[in-house]
Formats: structure tokens, C-alpha cells, sequence
């Protein structure tokens, strides 16, 4: 290989680019968003007013966010001719299949998202487009999935609301959209809407480097957090957990498998490539599982498991020596489940909250002229063979 390459598999320690939008600091479990502590945020604001901050990188003022919701309000409708993608798939197909191919088809009704030297104004349209979009599109793969007629958006409603009045909405056991419900979905989003340069982010940011579409990149960085061990594991902890539950509720069972190495089993929810104390999110998330499971009036056995769980892998060696803690994942599906969610919503739910990190960042990409991502490798394959004929071989 010509020139020096520093193999270095899983990016662990290397700094893809430079951004402003979201410090993460994995020693001492600090988040913020543009500066603002993720504990703040989560406590006093909202969703739409955060995806604001993290794409406009600030606090909007009143007649701002009143602009950013009037406008995204405007755009919730999806074309009527994506409802023949929707009939199309499978009724028990995963949500996440259905999302990456439903957001990718909206660059197929909005052609002039194809272009890369679109005015600042056209590509903000673009980002306005997917951000109501994506509300409808989540709730109606949801509604499909239930056999139930979709509800249409009503946009008198703010952003949170009219997704869940969208999912919930005219269903046989009603779940009351009331402050509680709608309170802890703003909190959820807010904890995922952005986390730097993860496995999601890093694939729309090096989709889009390539000029390609903001619709096909957010529909790349969907795909990337499918994997269980990335957005997939908030719907693999619970699967876990309710394994735990069935099998009599061993906890110190499980941990030994987990530990074993000839054993796959790993504890979804567990481990951080950054966060070596604890996840800041997680330790908001759990304490929020204990409100909002009393205000709605719920027990859930599954939380006893995961507290459980919890302390029995803190106090023990293999996990506190690899710094292994509870990450974002681990409880966020005990608040889903507890307001109405079917366990595989779980992940595009993940990316509802992520979507306006991902337009953040790849917008940023694409203003600071990020070259096209093209990483080099370490070859290790064969050299200098020669053509054998078939006769020969
Ligand atoms: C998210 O990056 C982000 O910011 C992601 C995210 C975001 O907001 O975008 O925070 C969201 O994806 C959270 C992570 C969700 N994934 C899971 O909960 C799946 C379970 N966790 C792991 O698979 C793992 O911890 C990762 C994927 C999260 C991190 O993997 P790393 O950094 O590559 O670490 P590793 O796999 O090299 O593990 C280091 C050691 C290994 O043991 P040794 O080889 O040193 O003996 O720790 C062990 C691993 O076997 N280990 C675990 C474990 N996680 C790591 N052992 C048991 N159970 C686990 N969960």
C-alpha cells in the first residue's frame, strides 16, 4: 500500500470532523446540546424547540418557534400515492424496514431534494418537509400494523401532540393524550435527538458527503440504527427482559451469561462506546420511569427486572472493569410500553427523536464542505497471482 494508514477498526479513536452542535464527555457523563445540559433541556424545554436549537443552533424566540411550527404543520401530509408503499409491505414487517423505504421514496415526490446546489432556502424546505413528515409516517406505519385507518393529521396541534394524537388516536382502548403522556414523549425526544458522531450519524454524514440527497441519507442513517447493538437495543432490552421475567426472573443468571464468552448473550442496554461512568440519558430516563409509571398508574414487573439487573451488574467485577453501565437504551422501552407502544416501535421511535440530529448534522456537513468520506484499509489478501484456466483449476 502506497502512503502511511493508522488502521484504527470501529473509528474508536479517530475524530471524523468538526462540529458544534453536540459535546459528549464519556469520563464524566456530561451531554449538551449547542451548549445546553441535556439535565436542563429535558426539564424545561420542548422537542420541536430543541430539534430548533440543534438545527439553527439556538434557542428560537417566540415568533421563531411559532414560524418552525407553522411551517412544519404545513407539511405533515404525505403524498396520497405513498399509501401503495404502505399496503405493500407485509403486515408484520419491522417498522424500521418500513421507515428507511418510506423516507428514502420521499426523495421520488420531492425531486427538488436532488439537488446539492439547492438555495439555503430550498434546503431548509427540504428539512421542513421530512420533519412533518416523519411524524405521519411513523404513526402510519404503526396504524397499519394494528389493521386500523390511519388518522390524519390535525395541525391546530403542536408537534408531539398531533403524532400521538395521529398513533392513538380513535383506538378501541384509548390512551389518554393527556399532560403526563404528552410531557414524557417530549423527554424521550429530547434525550435521543442527538448524540455527535455515532454509527446513525456517521452513515448520514458520510451518505451525504457523497452529494447525495437528505432523504436517502437520514434513510441510510435509519438502516444504521436497525442494529440491536445500536437503536435496535431499546427493543432488544425489553425482549431481554421479559426472557428474564419467563425464565423466573434469575438476574444473576443472565449476568453469568453475559460474562461467559462462549456465550453471544450480551445485556442489551449495557455499554457505551463513549460514556465509561454512566449515561446521562439513562439516569434521566430511570428516574422518569418511576414518575410516570405512578402518574399513570402502572406497575411494570420488567422494571423491578432491570433495576435488578442493574444493581447486580454494577457490583460486578466484569462490568465494573470493562465500565459497563446502563446506556440510553436500557430503560427508554419501559416508557414506551408503559404509554401504549408495541415493543418494535421501539426503534423508530428512536429515530423520530433522532431525526433532527441527523438534519443538524448532515446540514453542518454539507456548510463546512466536508470532503466525500473515504476512508483507506490494511490489505491483507493475496498478491500477484496469475490467470489459471478453467481446464487447470
Ligand atoms: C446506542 O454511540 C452512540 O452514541 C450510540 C447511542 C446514541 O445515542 O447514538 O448512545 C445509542 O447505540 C447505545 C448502545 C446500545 N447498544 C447496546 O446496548 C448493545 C449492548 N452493548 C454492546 O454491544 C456494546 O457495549 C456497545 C456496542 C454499545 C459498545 O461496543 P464497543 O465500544 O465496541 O465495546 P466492545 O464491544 O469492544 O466491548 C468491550 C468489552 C468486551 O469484552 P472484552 O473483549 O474486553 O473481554 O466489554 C464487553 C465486550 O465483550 N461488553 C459487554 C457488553 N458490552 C460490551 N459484555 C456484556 N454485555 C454487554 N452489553
Amino acid at each position: 500500500q502506497s502512503g502511511y494508514v493508522t488502521l484504527d477498526s470501529g473509528f474508536k479513536n479517530t475524530g471524523a470532523t468538526k462540529s458544534a452542535i453536540t459535546f459528549l464527555d464519556g469520563e464524566k457523563g456530561i451531554l449538551k446540546y449547542r451548549g445546553y445540559s441535556i439535565e436542563e433541556l429535558a426539564e424545561k424545554s420542548t422537542f420541536l424547540e430543541v430539534a430548533y436549537l440543534l438545527i439553527y443552533g439556538s434557542l428560537p424566540n417566540q415568533a421563531q418557534i411559532d414560524n418552525f411550527q407553522h411551517q412544519i404543520s404545513r407539511h405533515t401530509l404525505v403524498h396520497e400515492d405513498m399509501k401503495k408503499f404502505f399496503d405493500g409491505f407485509p403486515s408484520k414487517s419491522h417498522p424500521m424496514g418500513q421507515l428507511a423505504s418510506l423516507v428514502c421514496s420521499l426523495s421520488a415526490f420531492y425531486p427538488e431534494s436532488l439537488d446539492p446546489h439547492a438555495t439555503a432556502e430550498e434546503m431548509d424546505l427540504t428539512m421542513i418537509k421530512l420533519l412533518g413528515k416523519m411524524t405521519t409516517i411513523v404513526s402510519w406505519i404503526y396504524k397499519k400494523s394494528l389493521g386500523h385507518p390511519v388518522i390524519y393529521p390535525q395541525n391546530k396541534l403542536d408537534y408531539v401532540t398531533n403524532f400521538l394524537h395521529m398513533t392513538f388516536g380513535q383506538r378501541t382502548e384509548d390512551v389518554e393524550i393527556d399532560d403526563v403522556v404528552v410531557n414524557a414523549m417530549n423527554k424521550l425526544l429530547i434525550l435521543h435527538a442527538d448524540h455527535e458522531q455515532n454509527c446513525s450519524t456517521s452513515t448520514v454524514r458520510i451518505v451525504g458527503s457523497s452529494d447525495c440527497n437528505l432523504y436517502a441519507s437520514i434513510s441510510a442513517g435509519i438502516s444504521a440504527l436497525w442494529g440491536p447493538l445500536h437503536g435496535g437495543a431499546n427493543q432488544a432490552v425489553i425482549e431481554m427482559l421479559e426472557k428474564i421475567k419467563n425464565d423466573g426472573g434469575d438476574v444473576d443468571k443472565w449476568v453469568n451469561k453475559a460474562k461467559d464468552k462462549n456465550d453471544p448473550f450480551r445485556l442489551m442496554g449495557f455499554g457505551h462506546r463513549v460514556y465509561k461512568n454512566f449515561d446521562p440519558r439513562a439516569k434521566i430516563i430511570k428516574k422518569a420511569c418511576d414518575e410516570i409509571l405512578a402518574k399513570l398508574g402502572i406497575s411494570d414487573p420488567v422494571l423491578d427486572i432491570a433495576k435488578k439487573l442493574e444493581e447486580v451488574a454494577l457490583n460486578d467485577p466484569y462490568f465494573v472493569d470493562r465500565k459497563l453501565y446502563p446506556n440510553v437504551d436500557f430503560y427508554s422501552g419501559i416508557i414506551y410500553r408503559a404509554l401504549g407502544f408495541p415493543t418494535e416501535m421501539f426503534t423508530v421511535l428512536f429515530a423520530l427523536g433522532r431525526l433532527p440530529g441527523w438534519i443538524a448534522q448532515w446540514k453542518e456537513m454539507r456548510e463546512n464542505n466536508d470532503p466525500i468520506g473515504r476512508p483507506r484499509q490494511i490489505y491483507i489478501g493475496e498478491n500477484d497471482r496469475s490467470y489459471v484456466e478453467m481446464s487447470k483449476r
